[in-house]
């Protein structure tokens, strides 16, 4: 019988295409031992980031070094950057304990933005900026509102308001920003249009993610991003970050590190990298790098699905598409991970919304054959990258010795893919041995929960812990 599912569905396709789909499935599928192993060997490099001679993972020191009580108040401005759009927010932290009001604009990234000029960059940013004050705002109660900007991209950062660029990851690619302070240009895009804001914090959205998560919930110890990119930020402490040693900090203070888990194995140790994602690596814009994020975030699955595809009907005799034109196949990056998701969610019985995918957006008609072939690609591509996170979790809990904590997430794949939850609890139960009963998400020792707004709000509240810390006069 035919059956759909989050387990998988059973292709019926004939003859070759099956023999193609049974060397696809050894290709994918990630087993519990090897799960344990990249876990493991993850630990290890979370504790070489923190290391004076450093590793993979850069493991940023973020200068947030506490957690919100739910007392914090004020009125700020919230940018956040990310892969895909820019969105302007102004939120009001009530003296309500964990309440808060926001009026937010979003705005798309125009394509061009990300491989075009520094200058066009912070254009664009205060362009947007300014939109959304003029809606919103008198000019004159600007000056007072401090500005939280969510950057999520790896930044090396000595203050909070500061964050040198270490490289784009996410297929941005803007000449003369790596290696420098963004917040200067930033500022002086601000200035260029009157806009007397003052940037209080510099935040990845995996911090901000941690921190909202926190303000409502006390059990989060973990944020975490499944989106375009993919990454995770926790509390460590001082004294077990060596190479903050030399600034003489007590070692008992709290400081939010963001992992850049994306560049975990870069040196391709332990990860079942394929061909696919090989390719992927090497035509990218930064090869060599972000080894891990590559083959889970949503920025490159529906790229991967392209390549399986087009390398399926380039140089094997199963005779996928036969006779149909696929030139549209051969445009890199057309497939997002909404088509992904999209497939493993259309009604296995017909797989309607997939026949009209294909011919909607790569012009191909499908057999039900190879319908029911892309349909069991699509699950093997979500299942290997939901496992692969989990290693990364699991990872954070044993470094750090946690037994149960709550784990904050966004992004879309979290919010968006039905079955991605449900995969990533599973391989965390398996890495971690919960045993039979656990890792369906319901109850969970580790349970990974939609977080709150994690670039808005979160930059929110580190501004006014920020603030806070200032007042007191500490670090
Ligand atoms: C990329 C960025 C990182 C961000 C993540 C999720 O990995 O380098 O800073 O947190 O994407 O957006």
């Amino acid at each position: 019988p035919l059956r759909s599912g989050q387990t998988g569905s059973t292709a019926h396709c004939g003859g070759q295409l099956k023999d193609e789909l049974n060397k696809l499935e050894e290709l994918f599928t990630v087993s519990t031992g090897t799960l344990k192993k990249i876990s493991n060997h993850f630990v290890k490099e979370l504790e070489k980031g923190l290391s004076v001679e450093g590793g993979n993972i850069p493991m940023n020191p973020t200068w947030c070094m506490a957690f919100p009580d739910g007392h914090e108040t004020g009125t700020f401005i919230a940018l956040d950057m990310g892969g895909t759009n820019l969105r302007v927010c102004q939120i009001t932290l009530t003296e309500e304990k964990g309440r808060f009001e926001i009026t937010q604009s979003k705005y798309r990234m125009p394509e061009d933005l990300k491989t075009g000029t520094a200058d066009q960059l912070w254009n664009y940013i205060a362009d947007c900026l300014q939109q959304f004050i003029a809606d919103n705002h008198e000019e004159d109660q600007l000056s007072h509102i401090p500005v939280g900007f969510t950057f999520s991209y790896p930044a090396t950062q000595d203050y909070i308001d500061h964050g040198v660029l270490q490289r784009w990851t996410k297929g941005f690619d803007i000449d003369g920003v790596e290696g420098k302070d963004v917040v200067p240009p930033f500022e002086a895009a601000l200035a260029a249009r009157g806009l007397r804001l003052k940037l209080t914090a510099l935040v990845n959205d995996t911090t901000g993610t941690l921190i909202a998560s926190a303000y409502t919930d006390t059990e989060v110890k973990i944020g975490c991003i499944f989106g375009t990119g993919c990454n995770a930020a926790y509390m460590e402490n001082v004294g077990s970050i060596p190479k903050l040693a030399h600034m003489n900090l007590d070692p008992s203070l709290p400081m939010a590190i963001n992992c850049e888990w994306g560049a975990f194995d870069n040196e391709h140790l332990v990860l079942p990298r394929t061909k696919y994602d090989i390719h992927i690596d090497e035509t990218s814009p930064r090869p060599g790098q972000q080894s891990y994020e590559k083959m889970v975030a949503g920025y490159y699955l529906g790229e991967i699905m392209r390549l399986v595809l087009l390398d399926l009907h380039d140089n094997s005799k199963c005779g996928i598409f036969k006779d149909q034109d696929i030139s549209e196949l051969k445009k890199p990056y057309l497939l997002d991970a909404g088509f992904i998701s999209r497939i493993e969610e259309d009604p296995f019985e017909n797989l309607e919304e997939t026949k009209s995918l294909f011919q909607d957006t790569l012009h191909i008609t499908l057999t039900r054959a190879e319908l029911e072939f892309v349909r069991r690609l699509a699950e093997l591509i979500g299942t290997r990258a939901a496992r692969l996170t989990a290693c990364g979790i699991a990872a954070i809990c044993n470094k750090k010795g946690w037994k149960t904590c709550h784990v904050g997430a966004d992004g879309s794949l979290f919010t968006k893919s039905r079955y991605f939850k449900k995969r990533q609890a599973k391989a965390l139960g398996e890495i971690l041995d919960w045993g039979e009963g656990k890792g369906d998400a319901v109850d969970d020792p580790v349970m990974v929960l939609p977080a709150e707004d994690g670039s808005g709000v979160g930059a929110a509240l580190i501004a006014a812990l920020t603030i806070k810390r200032v007042k007191q006069g500490q670090v």
